[in-house]
């Protein structure tokens, strides 16, 4: 079996159906929902925030929710995401001032623990954080869109922290599919996030057996 898990991201699907986009890439093989929340100070652009979640949460009943929360003040969103029914709060160490507090109060809201950091930074800063948080997001392109070109530079990162943490669940997010999934498994990433790659896909289906069978070689 795949030691891997794969998360579509709906960034480019057709947001209009969002149910049903993700009702989609659940059948065709996804392990759970990567759902990009966007500031427009963080990133720049908007995407969807907590009453969004909430609304699809009752559609999707069992379904893990990973929120890459692309936003500053980090803080501010966790009740309000726990609430909508998230399961999983990432949040960038980039955004925000004290990352002990915020993860103390996502533990509290009663969700997993995400800690993202941009291609511009270095992997050691969530080293004082590792064992604190359930996974370490790597991005391999600059957040805010989806359809971005892979940065291979980033792989290294993903390395230097399997290495070292042999359990630790590490993800990759950005321009990753069944043509750039080998190199990120090679490394020991272990949780994959895959957006147009799947969401434009005529068969996901196929796209998600092609890339557990390249990852499983
Ligand atoms: C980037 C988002 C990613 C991205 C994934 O800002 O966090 O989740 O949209 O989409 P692709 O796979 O198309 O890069
Ligand atoms: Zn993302």
């Amino acid at each position: 079996g795949c030691s891997c898990k794969i998360g579509p991201s709906i960034l480019n699907a057709d947001l209009s159906s969002l149910a049903s986009e993700c009702q989609r890439l659940m059948d065709s093989g996804s392990d759970y929902l990567h759902l990009d929340v966007m500031d427009g100070h963080f990133v720049p652009n908007l995407t969807f925030g907590h009453p969004i979640v909430k609304c699809l949460r009752p559609k999707m009943p069992g379904v893990f929710f990973e929120m890459h929360m692309m936003v500053e003040n980090p803080e501010r969103w966790v009740e309000p995401m726990a609430d909508a029914g998230a399961n999983m709060y990432t949040f960038h160490y980039e955004a925000t001032s004290d990352p002990v507090s915020c993860i103390r109060k996502i533990k509290e809201a009663g969700m997993k623990v995400g800690l993202g950091i941009n291609p511009p930074t270095d992997v050691e800063v969530v080293l004082p954080y590792v064992d604190m948080v359930d996974l370490i997001l790597v991005m391999t392109v600059n957040p805010g869109f989806g359809g971005q070109a892979f940065i291979a530079d980033c792989l290294p990162k993903v390395k230097y922290l399997r290495d070292r943490y042999k359990q630790l669940d590490i993800e990759v997010d950005g321009g990753v599919g069944p043509k750039t999934i080998q190199q990120c498994a090679e490394v020991g990433a272990n949780v994959i996030v895959s957006g147009s790659a799947l969401v434009k896909h005529e068969n996901p289906r196929k796209a998600i057996i092609d890339m557990r069978s390249i990852v499983d070689e």
